[in-house]
């Protein structure tokens, strides 16, 4: 058992023995990462954001089928089959709902008359302020240098502001990776960290080898932020394809996002009702703009090129610039296991 420090009320809330959360990693964090963050003692989030309902539902029942610990379902809550996918999250018992973009009260409701945790991710306080309001249980607070869509203050200013912001647990997330850094996270006031970059470099990540290897080639410095993919900023490792981007014509930018959402048409079997209906969501919630709904399907698409069909030059590789100190692909188990020690050893040298 760790020490006392270390089993935190995040373990107690969740049913974990560490205070680390695997976030939800669109076609990475796949029932076999979730199970074996969850078997290893951590708390694992399984991606739902590009699932049509079915494959979530599938998704979640495999999940169980590999673990009998708790786990959190990830979804947007204005992607086509919402609805469904929150009847599975129920159906199934899952332990947890993390979102990010456009809370949606309705289905917030619905999870909380189920027992089942609310857990959003946020880039900036007075977000973690609207989002307990809502309803949120804890609070996954992202630093800028985090994977993915991610804001602009950094985890060391970021964490202790919204700690001090809401009377909620909060989990500190973005360059997170060691137990010397669980151990920071703690100081600033946080029960746990949550970590995207780190568990998609492990054993059982289902990212090809060829997509894996761009991320150990990457330093600190190679893992910009681009508003190229989908109109939102987005953390990324730079490749040739984010270099195109940058460099393409509005014309060329929007034959491409075309493309995309034909593709994301095809691959969600969503029809043209639903898809607009989507669109007009996030257009109206998280207020975007027309070029931002327009390229929203690039994201989904492009990020599959590299992840699912390894292609690392032609597709989105989200990333935090944690990337660059990343060196190996451990098991989740050997993962969490010196993420542990390590930060009993921090605890231990601090106590002199
Ligand atoms: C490849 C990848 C895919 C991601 N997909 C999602 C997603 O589908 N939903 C989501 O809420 N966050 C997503 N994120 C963000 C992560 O869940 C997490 O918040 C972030 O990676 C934390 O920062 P770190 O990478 O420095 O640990 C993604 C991040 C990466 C690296």
């Amino acid at each position: 058992m760790p020490s006392a420090v270390l089993t935190t009320a995040l373990c107690e809330t969740l049913g974990c023995r560490y205070p680390v959360i695997q976030t939800a990693m669109g076609w990475v964090a796949t029932p076999e990462l979730v199970a074996g963050t969850c078997n290893a003692g951590g708390f694992g989030f399984l991606a739902c954001a590009t699932s049509r309902p079915e494959q979530a539902e599938a998704d979640i029942a495999r999940v169980k089928q590999l673990t009998d610990r708790p786990f959190g379902v990830n979804f947007l809550m204005e992607q086509p089959g919402a609805a469904e996918i929150v009847e599975s999250i129920v159906r199934h018992g899952a332990k947890a709902a993390s979102y990010s973009r456009s809370p949606k009260k309705e289905y917030i409701d619905k999870f909380k008359q189920a027992g089942i945790l609310c857990i959003p991710t946020v880039g900036a306080a007075r977000h973690a302020e609207k989002a307990v309001q809502l309803g949120a249980d804890i609070i996954v607070a992202q630093g800028g240098e985090g994977g993915g869509h991610t804001g602009s203050v950094p985890t060391s200013l970021l964490l202790p502001q919204v700690v001090q912001a809401v009377d909620v647990p909060v989990v500190g997330a973005g360059g997170f990776h060691s137990g010397d850094g669980l151990v920071a996270a703690l100081a600033y006031g946080a029960v746990g960290i949550a970590m995207g970059t780190r568990f998609l470099l492990t054993a059982e990540s289902p990212v090809p080898a060829a997509t894996a290897q761009r991320y150990f080639a990457a330093t600190v410095n190679d893992v910009p932020v681009t508003t190229e993919v989908d109109g939102m900023p987005q953390r990324v490792v730079r490749n040739e394809l984010v270099s195109e981007l940058e460099s393409s014509s509005q014309l060329g930018l929007l034959l491409r996002a075309l493309r995309s959402a034909l593709e994301y048409r095809k691959m969600t079997g969503a029809s043209i009702f639903e898809l607009l209906s989507s669109a007009l969501s996030m257009q109206k919630s998280d207020k975007l703009s027309r070029s931002q709904v327009i390229m929203a399907a690039n994201a989904p698409i492009l990020i599959r090129r590299a992840m699912v069909e390894g292609v690392p030059a032609e597709g989105v590789l989200p990333s935090g610039q944690v990337t660059g100190l990343i060196e190996d692909q451990p098991t989740c188990e050997e993962l969490l296991e010196r993420i542990i020690g390590e930060a009993e050893e921090a605890l231990a040298r601090l106590r002199g």
